[in-house]
């Protein structure tokens, strides 16, 4: 435009003519063109660069459908949102679109027909680059749900607390009875069946020392520890514990930071874990077991900066946990195990030993690929 020949460049917005094209160039926020009547592409503005990465050259007399999806182009969605604007007056879409460099953006597209005394003489398309908001409401749901997740958590381990206490109390009731009896009673049928009756309140004071634990309801006796020289140790354990036809690989880094952990609680979320992993894997296969020092985010703390962990991992390649699943494999009684195989109270263990020691799990899983939990715990401050 050639503003030389006005008296003031103010004036321009008074000359009918060029307003249009001023105000369409000026708008970088949206792309704003026009299309004839089979969709080719006969203006540009800077706002279509911005969002396409085209040039005016690179587009102006090629048709509009190269911005779709290859597959949205082939299934002639293109040529149908035309005949929707044209047979209803306007199409409106939020879909995705191909940029130049190949990379995909959520486009929220409107298209009007412009028609010149009953003739339809092309559309006007207006297209808005909406894909920071849609990974914005992404990122939101993400952390809604990991909210909701960690509530349920907290209100499955209240009940459990209550219950295993009031559960602790009643065994050990039990027990002192039956020991006080079998004191008295030295021999025949019913020394017997007081010795059964012996082992069985033992196998639920266990498990209710296992629900404790899930509850954040465990007294720990925590110190300060190397993961990776903890790990060594049990190495043997946890190769015997994985079975002959399983490999564990241990992949643990020296001069790790101290955590604050209970020890014994510490080996057996280890073992849970591998002993999970070599369920996984019926016919073999191996086990990695990672301990790193790394920047991780707390998924129920209100701070957004990851912070340093030492991260514990094992990892298999396993059956996998379906998705549906996996939300629920840290509640208390969760198994897919037949009866009498899995209690499901071995990553409520893990759970709630590694949350009750300031830290927090990561799991994620694969069908038919393998299982990784990683447990992440706050770097020790004394
Ligand atoms: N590594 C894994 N691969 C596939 N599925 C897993 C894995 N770890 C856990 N799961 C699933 O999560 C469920 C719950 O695990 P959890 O350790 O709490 O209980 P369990 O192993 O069934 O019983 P328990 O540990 O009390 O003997 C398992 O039954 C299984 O379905
Ligand atoms: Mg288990």
């Amino acid at each position: 435009m050639d503003v030389t020949e006005l008296q003031h460049p103010k004036d321009v917005l008074n000359d009918e003519s060029r307003q249009f094209a001023l105000l369409v160039n000026s708008v970088t926020d949206y792309a704003i063109y026009m299309l004839d009547e089979h969709g080719v592409i006969r203006t540009w503005n800077p706002g279509g660069q911005r969002i396409k990465g085209y040039t005016a050259e690179d587009v102006v007399g090629t048709n509009f459908s190269r911005f779709y999806l290859p597959e949205d182009a082939a299934a002639g969605v293109p040529q149908r949102n035309l005949r929707t604007a044209a047979t209803e007056g306007r199409c409106i879409e939020d879909g995705w679109r191909v940029r130049q460099d190949g990379s995909r953006f959520l486009a929220s597209v409107v298209i009007d027909p412009i028609w010149v005394d009953g003739v339809l003489v092309g559309y006007a398309k207006v297209t808005r680059d909406i894909t920071e908001r849609h990974d914005a409401q992404e990122r939101l749901q993400q952390v809604q749900h990991s909210l909701l997740q960690a509530q349920k958590m907290e209100a499955i381990g209240k009940l459990t607390l209550g219950l295993a206490h009031d559960f602790n109390n009643l065994l050990t009731i039990i027990v002192n009875c039956l020991d006080l009896i079998s004191v008295r009673v030295k021999d025949g049928p019913a020394a017997k069946l007081i010795e059964t009756a012996l082992r069985a309140a033992e196998r639920g004071a266990l498990l209710s020392r296992q629900l404790l634990t899930f509850g954040r309801g465990q007294k720990l006796s925590p110190e300060s520890l190397d993961v990776t020289a903890a790990l060594r140790e049990s190495k043997e354990l946890l190769q015997r514990s994985a079975g002959d036809t399983v490999n564990v690989v241990f992949n643990l880094d020296d001069d790790l930071p101290l955590v604050f952990v209970d020890r014994a609680q510490l080996e057996a979320a280890v073992l849970n874990l591998v002993c999970n992993s070599r369920d996984a894997m019926p016919s073999g296969g191996t086990i990695t077991i990672t301990a790193r020092a790394q920047d991780t985010q707390d998924p129920a703390s209100t701070n957004h900066a990851p912070e340093p962990h030492v991260c514990l991992t094992v990892e298999d390649d396993g059956e996998g946990i379906p998705p549906d699943k996996q939300a629920r494999v840290f509640e208390p009684f969760f198994t897919t195990k037949p009866v009498g195989r899995g209690s499901g109270l071995g990553l409520s263990q893990v759970f709630g030993f590694t949350t009750q020691s300031g830290g927090f799990p990561q799991l994620s899983s694969v069908p038919g690929e393998g299982t990784r939990i990683t447990l992440c715990f706050p770097i020790y401050e004394p």
